[in-house]
C-alpha cells in the first residue's frame, strides 16, 4: 500500500536514482537533437539574457544548464543531495549555483527571482498547491513561472509516492490551480518527438504563468 512519504524518504529515493538520471535522453539531453529541441523551448520561455532564474528540483542540472548557457543566472534547488552532486559538476564555470532545498520553503526571498522554472517536480510533492503559492510569491513584478509538466503514461504497480498529483497533473487542472494566483496563464503542448527522444502518446505540456 502506498504512503504520503516524508521528506527524507522522498530524499533517498532520489539519491538513490541519481546516478542513473542522466541515461534518459530527455534527462541527460546528451543527444544534441533532444539538446537542441530543450535549448529552443527554453529560449521562447526564458527570452534575452540576464534573467535571475531558479530552478526548483533542479535534478542534474539540465536544464538549469541551457539557462546559464543562454546567459541567465541560475540557481539550482533540490532535496537530494546526490542530485545537487551532479548538478554542480555539470554546471562548473557557468553563472550558477546549486543547493539543497525543499521545493515547498525555498530558502529565497521573495520577490527577488524573474523566473521559477520547474520540470517534472509537482508529481512528487506532498503538497503541490501550496508550493505553487510560495513559488509566486518568490518572483519580480513582471516575472513569470514555466512549468514543465504532464501525465504520464505508466504503469502503476503502487509503490510510487502516495502524494496529490503521483499519476501527473492535466494541463487543465494544473492551469485552474494557478489561475488563481497570478494575471495570465499559457500552456503549450510539448508532443515533439525530439523533445523526449521518442515518440510519446500521454499529455506534456509547459505551463507559463505571468504575475
Ligand atoms: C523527475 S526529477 C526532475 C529533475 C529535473 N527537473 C529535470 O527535469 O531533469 C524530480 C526532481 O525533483 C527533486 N525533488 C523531489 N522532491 C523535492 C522537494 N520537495 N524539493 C526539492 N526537490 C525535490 C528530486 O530530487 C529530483 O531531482
Amino acid at each position: 500500500m502506498s504512503v504520503v512519504p516524508d521528506t527524507a524518504e522522498i530524499a533517498a529515493y532520489w539519491n538513490t536514482a541519481a546516478t542513473t538520471f542522466d541515461a534518459e535522453p530527455d534527462h541527460g539531453l546528451t543527444r544534441p537533437a533532444v539538446r537542441a529541441a530543450w535549448s529552443a523551448r527554453l529560449r521562447s520561455w526564458i527570452p534575452g539574457v540576464g534573467a535571475d532564474v531558479l530552478d526548483i528540483g533542479c535534478g542534474t542540472g539540465s536544464l538549469s544548464l541551457l539557462v546559464a548557457e543562454h546567459g541567465h543566472r541560475v540557481t539550482g534547488i533540490d532535496l537530494a543531495p546526490g542530485m545537487v552532486e551532479q548538478a554542480r559538476r555539470k554546471l562548473a564555470g557557468h553563472a550558477a549555483s546549486v543547493f539543497v532545498a525543499d521545493a515547498g520553503a525555498p530558502p529565497i526571498g521573495n520577490g527577488t527571482v524573474d523566473v521559477v522554472l520547474t520540470r517534472h517536480l509537482l508529481w512528487t510533492l506532498p503538497n503541490p498547491l501550496e508550493a505553487l503559492r510560495r513559488w509566486v510569491r518568490l518572483l519580480r513584478p513582471g516575472g513569470h513561472l514555466v512549468l514543465v509538466e504532464g501525465c504520464w503514461d505508466m504503469p502503476d504497480n503502487g509503490d510510487g509516492p502516495d502524494t496529490p498529483w503521483s499519476r501527473g497533473v492535466p494541463a487543465t487542472v494544473l492551469t485552474n490551480a494557478v489561475l488563481p494566483l497570478v494575471t495570465r496563464v499559457h500552456t503549450e503542448l510539448l508532443t515533439d518527438p525530439a523533445l523526449w527522444g521518442r515518440m510519446i502518446h500521454d499529455e506534456r505540456y509547459a505551463l507559463l504563468a505571468h504575475i
